[in-house]
């Protein structure tokens, strides 16, 4: 039996009991020194996942990667959905009519939901096995827990960041819509920012594809530039990934990717996850849309002073010793 490549400690009760959701949470430490090219004090490194997650995280890190691949690595709630659908039309020939006929999740596996829902009826490291190339896969694992081949045959991974506050804001409605959570905001907003809640901590996992930023195959780009200029990331991720699109299909896609298209687009929302995501909570579950809301600053009137203050303090922590602020993230561009 070979090593398993990570260990687990459980998080106390009383966090799992303020997440209000069945079943255990554990921090995952790697075992050994991850390959991954950027500095980092391995020993205390960990991410926080649900322990659905456990018998999935070995399979994962020893997935066949493939040079050819596309990578979409982002924490949950910065946009992930919109890049898949932006770079699946990219690296498709900006083929619409199956972008809209067959659901993203098919053309676009989410590796590890395994982890999120476990007895999900189509494991989905297998759907990306067998995904003809190039295959465009989407994870939310940090950078040391994704398959260690993709620091050797170094595929293509685009990331994207996001305003942690207002991702926080989208990923309470997701819990609640998605899992059925149940507690306030205040509560969910102090798991996220104590990094308890599945694929945080957050600063960490944005600070390893920050130094990561200048490799030949990453690609940093942010929700928010998505948001003021999508024209220019579709460009931009099409140079990246030595693919041509002409000025009429970049226009095509800006319509395709906006907001109400692809909150009226059945194939984008999630709809497959989110019936075995509401089986497994086994309770009922608020309306919920997918896209949501699609605004930047949405934490503005959706958050209290006191817990922006929270988020705008341990933001500053995370950061200051690096000289950083959100805007870094926020504005960066490779080219
Ligand atoms: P909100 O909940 O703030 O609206 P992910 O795919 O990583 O889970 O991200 C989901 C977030 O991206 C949601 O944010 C969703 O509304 C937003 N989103 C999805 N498609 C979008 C689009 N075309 N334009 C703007 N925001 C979009």
């Amino acid at each position: 039996m070979p090593q398993p490549s990570f260990f687990a400690k459980s998080v106390p009760f009383e966090q799992i009991d303020k997440l209000a959701i069945n079943g255990g949470y554990s921090s995952i430490y790697a075992t050994g020194e991850p390959n991954v090219p950027v500095v980092g004090n391995w020993k205390q490194r960990f991410c926080r996942l649900a322990d659905t997650f456990q018998p999935v995280l070995d399979r994962v890190y020893n997935f066949e990667v493939r040079e050819d691949d596309v990578w979409i690595v982002t924490l949950p709630k910065c946009g992930t959905t919109w890049m898949q659908e932006l770079t699946w039309l990219v690296l498709n020939q900006c083929d619409f009519e199956t972008a809209k006929s067959i659901d993203l999740t098919i053309r676009s596996p989410f590796l590890e939901f395994n982890g999120v829902v476990s007895n999900v009826p189509h494991d989905t490291i297998e759907a990306a096995n067998e995904l003809s190339s190039p295959r465009l896969i989407k994870s939310h694992l940090p950078a040391w827990l994704l398959p260690h081949q993709i620091w050797t045959k170094k595929p293509k991974v685009i990331y994207v960041y996001r305003n942690p506050k207002d991702a926080a804001v989208s990923y309470f409605h997701h819990w609640r819509g998605m899992v059925g959570y149940q507690g306030s905001k205040e509560d969910w907003c102090q798991s996220f920012i104590d990094g308890y809640v599945n694929f945080t901590p957050c600063w960490p996992h944005v600070l390893d594809f920050w130094q990561l930023r200048h490799e030949p195959h990453i690609f940093f780009t942010s929700y928010e530039r998505m948001k003021s200029n999508l024209g220019l990331v579709i460009t931009e991720v099409a140079k990246f990934l030595q693919r041509v699109v002409t000025p009429e299909q970049v226009l095509q896609m800006v319509e395709h990717l906006s907001f109400e298209s692809m909150r009226e687009n059945p194939a984008c929302n999630h709809v497959k996850e989110f019936e075995s995501m509401k089986a497994a909570a086994g309770r009922e579950v608020e309306e919920f849309r997918f896209v949501r809301r699609g605004v930047v600053g949405s934490h503005k009137d959706e958050l209290t002073a006191e817990v922006i203050r929270e988020f705008d303090l341990w933001s500053d922590v995370n950061l200051r010793d690096y000289k950083l602020n959100m805007d870094d993230f926020a504005n960066y561009s490779k080219y």
